[in-house]
């Protein structure tokens, strides 16, 4: 029986330009903005990585960074529900401009709903 590596079946071309797509409008999303620096650079790259072994493939962030304890590393960062829905906005938008369709997009995307709650950690600020 064979297993699908998402990783693989999605490619390492098609990974970075989703990660360039998604970057691109998290850089102008006025709810994400405020917290990411304004060079890109650094953070698409370990995106890269995280999400190459995230979805199966070689694993490419803890060879470089150690243990991903993706929650630990997003404390610093003010998290909220409404940023978690942006983030993840951004994503399914860049997932529509790189034309990542099909099951392979559903999965890929349903965990990433999951990590993204899992990242809240500040409540909103009420009205
Ligand atoms: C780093 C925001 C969810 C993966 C960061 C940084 C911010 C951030 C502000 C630091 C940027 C910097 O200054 O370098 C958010 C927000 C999220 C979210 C608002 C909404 C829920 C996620 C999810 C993943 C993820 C779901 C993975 C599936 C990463 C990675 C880094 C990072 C890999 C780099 C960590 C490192 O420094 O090694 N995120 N993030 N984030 N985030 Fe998120």
């Amino acid at each position: 029986e064979k297993r699908i590596v998402p990783y693989e079946a999605i490619g390492e071309a098609k990974l970075n330009e989703l990660v360039d797509a998604f970057y691109s409008k998290v850089a102008n999303h006025p709810d994400l903005q405020p917290i990411f620096p304004s060079d890109f650079t650094e953070i698409a790259r370990k995106q890269k990585q995280f999400l190459t072994q995230y979805l199966g493939g070689p694993p490419l962030y803890t060879e470089e960074h150690g243990h991903p304890m993706m929650r630990a590393r997003h404390l610093p960062h003010e998290i909220t529900p409404t940023r978690a829905k942006a983030w993840l906005r951004c994503m399914s938008e860049a997932m529509d401009e790189v034309k990542l369709e099909g099951p392979l997009r559903e999965g890929f995307f349903s965990k990433l709903v999951l990590t993204a709650q899992h990242m809240v950690n500040t409540p909103d600020k009420p009205l």
